[in-house]
């Protein structure tokens, strides 16, 4: 099953792919994740994408279409992934069907502006392995420290009140047209994100035909 999560900033969509890994058993490319250990390790994608992703700015649509197109041919991905993150634009969305890679069911994670804001100030963040809390919502087992790897949990660079409210808009100018795209396709299937992880996950699963 090839899967895109689509949704605003803070929708949840890193968590839900989380999740979605251990249910469906196939792996997440999550291209935030990826760029953000391309900046940890200094290489030159790294230090082309910072200066947009500081900013709370799109990276351009071909550095990212080069690094997902790389990783789907991967042998982890004959099965199926989950595209956490991408596309993000039409033109990442057209580039993708240019690949020849199909997909099943386009997801929308669907959150109001508000809650974004009050999400993005409680999350935590490992940068090894890409694992998502929240100190209050989704905390993990010891403060600061991830359960997954045992790694030191941070605040996200682009977490700042001021990136957050213009990658917002950046969603809704560039991103949150893709709805249209996928819709017009039968692809989309809109799930309410303001409910609990678990119960978000549950619609999830249901919403692309998995739920047990
Ligand atoms: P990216 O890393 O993809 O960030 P984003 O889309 O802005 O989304 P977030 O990761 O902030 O939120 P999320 O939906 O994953 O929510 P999460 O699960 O963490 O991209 C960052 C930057 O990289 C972009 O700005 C851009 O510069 C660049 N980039 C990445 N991809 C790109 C692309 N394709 N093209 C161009 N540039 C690209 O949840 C948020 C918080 O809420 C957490 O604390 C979580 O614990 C909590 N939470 C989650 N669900 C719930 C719930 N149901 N109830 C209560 N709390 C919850
Ligand atoms: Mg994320």
């Amino acid at each position: 099953m090839n899967l895109i999560l689509l949704g605003a900033p803070g929708a949840g969509k890193g968590t839900q792919a989380g999740l979605l890994v251990e249910k469906l058993g196939i792996p997440t490319i999550s291209t935030g994740n990826m760029l953000r250990e391309a900046i940890h390790n200094g290489t030159e994608i790294g230090q082309l994408a910072k200066r947009y992703m500081d900013d709370g700015c799109l990276v351009p649509d071909d550095v990212v279409l080069s690094i997902v197109g790389e990783r789907v041919q991967k042998d982890d991905c004959r099965k199926g992934f989950i595209l956490d993150g991408f596309p993000r634009t039409v033109p990442q969305a057209e580039g993708l069907e240019k690949l020849g890679i199909g997909i099943d069911h386009v997801v929308s994670i669907e959150i109001s502006d508000d809650e974004i804001v009050a999400r993005m100030t409680g999350r935590r963040v490992c940068l090894k392995c890409g694992a998502t809390y929240h100190v209050v919502a989704n905390p993990p087992k010891a403060e600061g420290i991830c359960d997954s790897c045992g790694d030191e949990l941070v605040i996200r660079d682009d977490d700042k009140a001021e990136t957050v409210r213009h990658r917002i808009e950046v969603y809704h100018a560039q991103t949150e047209e893709l709805k249209v795209f996928y819709k017009n396709k039968g692809k989309l299937r809109l799930v309410d994100g303001k409910q609990s992880i678990e119960d978000a996950n549950h619609a999830i699963l249901v919403a692309i035909g998995a739920a047990k």
